[in-house]
């Protein structure tokens, strides 16, 4: 089973769309996807037609269950789509509430990886869809993927996000001591624009090598598809959009990370003194610099 956690610290730069695009991509290929949302938003919940205002079983109870030491069978937070291979685990609003109620308590870090551990027999591939906000759920999304995919959105204002982004990253992987390798995905790429070609250049010259060659262009049919609540890929295969991703899916196969180099389960993790938002100061300041 492969993890992937789809992340930047920047809203509307296509982690929606590229956690969704490339589930549908896996499902057509066969796969049995698993998609995660834990952005309190809950945008993925809404696209395949759940409410996260809702009462019911989401990444919330999960987390709920193992702060107060209960155990929940995360097949029960797993909801059924009306795409056959793919399932989901649904988002709901009171996840941002979770930081100010667990973010004092040991080992929250790795309620997901548990979690997922137990699931190695059911899905072939898990896709988790973050949140801009670093927090409990996007350190245990880091802490759960093998691979990390950061969709940047080929404009210069989302640079910032992609930079704030990264440093998480280091911070997260330098505290927990493991290491996570990432992709940067160009997004929303539209070759009349200068701002996208300029964007696009600035990206690859600044972070060789750790830039896909490709790009994800600039497509109305995602917006449709989401209105839809449909994958792009169900609904026109062959639009430029749908295409781009499986191009994208391609050049991850080949590269999918069996070999697990998140930390290990035993490894207990403590909020309170390692996470970069540990202190409510902290976490007040990571948020005013996020939403800048
Ligand atoms: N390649 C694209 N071309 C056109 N519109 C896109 C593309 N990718 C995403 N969008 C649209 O941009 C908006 C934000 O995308 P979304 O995936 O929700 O971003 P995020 O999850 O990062 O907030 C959505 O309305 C989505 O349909
Ligand atoms: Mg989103």
């Amino acid at each position: 089973m492969n993890i992937w956690a789809v992340a930047n610290q920047k809203g509307g730069v296509g982690k929606t769309t590229t956690s969704v695009t490339l589930a549908g991509h896996l499902a057509q290929r066969g796969q049995r996807v698993l998609l995660i949302d834990i952005d309190p938003h809950g945008s993925m919940t809404t696209y395949f037609g759940m409410e996260p205002d809702a009462p019911g079983a989401s990444v919330y109870s999960l987390f709920k269950a193992a702060s107060e030491g209960r155990v929940l069978s995360p097949m029960r937070i797993i909801h059924p789509t009306a795409f056959e291979s793919i399932s989901l685990m649904p988002a709901a609003t009171a996840l941002a509430t979770l930081d100010r109620q667990l973010g004092k308590q040991d080992g929250m870090g790795l309620v997901l990886k548990r979690a997922l551990a137990t699931l190695t027999d059911q899905f072939d591939a898990v896709i988790i869809d973050c949140p801009p906000i670093l927090g409990v759920t996007m350190v245990n999304a880091l802490a759960a993927a093998h691979f990390l995919l950061i969709p940047v959105q080929t404009e210069f204002l989302a640079l910032k996000g992609l930079e704030r982004m990264l440093r998480t990253l280091t911070m997260v992987q330098r505290s927990r001591q493991f290491r996570l390798e990432y992709l940067i995905v160009p997004t929303m790429y539209d070759q009349r624009t200068r701002a996208s070609r300029d964007t696009l250049q600035t990206l690859r010259d600044q972070y060789f090598g750790t830039v896909w060659t490709d790009i994800i262009p600039i497509d109305t049919l995602f917006r449709e598809a989401s209105r839809l609540g449909k994958p792009l890929s169900f609904l026109q295969p062959e639009c430029r959009g749908s295409l781009a991703y499986a191009a994208l899916l391609d050049w991850l196969t080949p590269r999918q990370h069996h070999a697990d180099t998140t930390p290990p389960l035993g490894a207990e993790m403590d909020l309170r003194h390692d996470t970069p938002s540990s202190s409510s100061v902290d976490r007040t300041r990571v948020v005013e610099e996020v939403s800048r």
